[in-house]
């Protein structure tokens, strides 16, 4: 008579260091983004400003590091946390489809139903969408801003001594600046989400920690959307020229 024989599968690498490891890579991406929307505020400043901060950042900390060394040391360990990022994600994606995670037709349905359309539910079910297509915005994003290829970037482009120029020719285009205030909102979904989860495996469980990372998720999502959406709008708009 056969036997039915109880298999346990230790997978590898383990489901709680992908969580760990898209955690602390999100949260590095995150604090990237905060910064990086710090410094094109500057663009609100003029030309002179937001040129003087493109030409600051090719020589952080100059003569000590040679000239752009500190700017490829933040290129090398953001480059490495999205690729580890992105890889975890699809590990841990491809297990939960294989263990029939895909939640049926019917009970999603049923689940919207129950109350649970708020935006926090719809920023997890599209975190695989927004994961992607923030991919592919960066990819377009460099080629537009920091190494000027045609076509995506605009013959005007001139190289980084002339950013401020180079934004503005660029958000010229209406489509390209609608694509980055679609961005900008899809962003700030997928960081309204990774923030929260990242607390809690992390280890936020109680109460007061996860209050506090819903604020700081929020917070960040609409500095996100208010701080960099506003720069192709104000192209738009003749603001900034
Ligand atoms: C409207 C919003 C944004 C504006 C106006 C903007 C502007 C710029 C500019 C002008 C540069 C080129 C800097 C230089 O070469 O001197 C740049 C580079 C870059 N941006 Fe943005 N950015 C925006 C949003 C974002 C977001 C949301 C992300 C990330 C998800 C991002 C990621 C990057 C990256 C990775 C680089 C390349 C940095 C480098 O290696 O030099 N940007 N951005």
């Amino acid at each position: 008579m056969a036997s039915t024989v109880d298999v346990k599968v230790r997978r590898v690498p383990a489901a709680w260091v992908l969580k760990v490891t898209m955690a602390v890579t999100g949260l590095l991406w995150a604090a990237f983004v905060l910064i990086h929307l710090y410094g094109n505020t500057k663009v609100f400043f003029g030309a002179e400003s937001f040129n003087g901060y493109a030409h600051w950042l090719r020589h952080a900390l100059y003569p000590l590091f040679p000239e752009g060394a500190v700017l490829w040391a933040f290129r090398i360990v953001l480059v490495i946390s999205l690729v580890l990022h992105v890889a975890s994600a699809t590990i841990l994606w491809s297990r939960g489809r294989a263990a029939g995670g895909r939640p049926s037709r019917a009970a999603l349905i049923a689940r919207f139903r129950g109350g649970r359309r708020s935006l926090q539910a719809i920023s997890a079910r599209l975190m695989p969408f927004t994961g992607v297509m923030i991919l592919a915005f960066v990819i377009i994003h460099v080629l537009d801003l920091t190494t000027g290829t045609r076509p995506i970037a605009t013959a005007e482009f001139g190289g980084h001594e002339t950013a401020y120029e180079n934004l503005v020719a660029s958000f010229s285009r209406p489509w390209m600046a609608a694509f980055y205030v679609l961005m900008m909102l899809l962003i700030a979904l997928h960081v309204f989400h990774g923030i929260r989860t990242a607390a809690q495996d992390l280890g936020a469980m109680g109460y007061r920690l996860r209050l506090v990372a819903v604020w700081v998720a929020g917070l960040a999502s609409l500095a996100i959307v208010l701080g960099n959406a506003l720069i192709p709008l104000a192209v738009q708009m003749g603001i900034l020229t």
